[in-house]
């Protein structure tokens, strides 16, 4: 698939609160094709300690506007610096990335946790467009780290796990009662133990299951293999042969 590199203008900003917030990109002409589950690389503009661009899953995508929403946890510097941007501003882009969710599954799970629930609004949304109605458990460890929930109600039956209890079930996603629900696919992103957990239950059933991984990048292309997972069929960078894995691919991870 072929990598764009161009400026976007920032059109709208959400702040949900001190930890994340949401940006809205459009595009000054036609998006090109884009798969749920792929990821941008951002260059942070105006902030000489951060040289690297730094990696974003594409939250949402609007074809008619020619827009993409990313997602952000405010973690370190470049996260912050982007947090500071305004409508209006310009953000360079390095898109699209990676390879996205399959798609599969007619009664599909979606288990997101924390940041890791970016990439599964378009996956849901995608679904949707397909006429096939997800599942969606999503969970962190109290309200304010499940943001944008709202916006998956359109697209899914929604359920939501917080560790505190402040909203939803109380407990982890996978101690949700609907984690244990019968489904054909497992699509999953969000904290590596979260990941495993989800990943060691779908295989135990025989449930295909997708993980996303998060691992620490910089080229965002296959080029420094900083990004490289310990696969089944030995070391696989994330960047360009994932970010998204069947977990029958990576049974060491999983089990470690
Ligand atoms: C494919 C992919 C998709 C991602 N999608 C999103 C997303 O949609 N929304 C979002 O908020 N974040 C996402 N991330 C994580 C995001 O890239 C990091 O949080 C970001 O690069 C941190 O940059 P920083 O300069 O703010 O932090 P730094 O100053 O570089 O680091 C601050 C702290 O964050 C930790 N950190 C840095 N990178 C990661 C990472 N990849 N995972 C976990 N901890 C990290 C560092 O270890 C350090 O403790 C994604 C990562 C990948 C690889
Ligand atoms: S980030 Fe450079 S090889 Fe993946």
């Amino acid at each position: 698939m072929k990598k764009y590199i161009t400026d976007f203008t920032i059109i709208e900003k959400h702040i949900f609160n001190e930890n994340y917030f949401s940006l809205t990109l459009q595009h000054p002409q036609h998006l090109p094709e884009i798969e749920a589950g792929q990821f941008v690389e951002v260059y942070i503009p105006d902030n000489k300690e951060v040289l690297l661009r730094r990696p974003i899953s594409i939250h949402d995508v609007d074809r008619d506007a020619n827009t993409i929403k990313l997602l952000i946890q405010k973690v370190g510097k470049g996260t912050s610096t982007l947090a500071s941007m305004h409508e209006g501003d310009i953000l360079n882009l390095v898109y699209p990335l990676g390879h996205g969710f399959s798609q599969q599954g007619n009664n599909p799970l979606l288990v997101g946790g924390g940041a890791g629930i970016a990439p599964l609004l378009y996956l849901s949304k995608c679904l949707k467009a397909k006429g096939i109605t997800p599942t969606i458990l999503l969970g962190g460890r109290t309200e304010k780290l499940i943001p944008s929930r709202e916006e998956f109600k359109p697209f899914g039956t929604l359920a939501l796990a917080t560790e505190d209890g402040s909203i939803g079930e109380k407990g982890l996603v996978t101690q949700h009662p609907l984690f244990q629900g019968s489904y054909d696919h497992i699509y999953t992103c969000g904290p590596t133990p979260m990941m495993k957990a989800v990943a060691r239950y779908a295989m135990a059933k025989g449930i295909p299951c997708e993980v996303s991984l998060e691992n620490l990048m910089a080229c965002g292309i296959g080029a420094c293999l900083c990004c490289v997972v310990d696969s089944d069929q030995g070391h696989k960078c994330v960047c360009k042969e994932g970010p998204v894995f069947n977990a029958n691919q990576l049974t060491t991870w999983i089990n470690n």
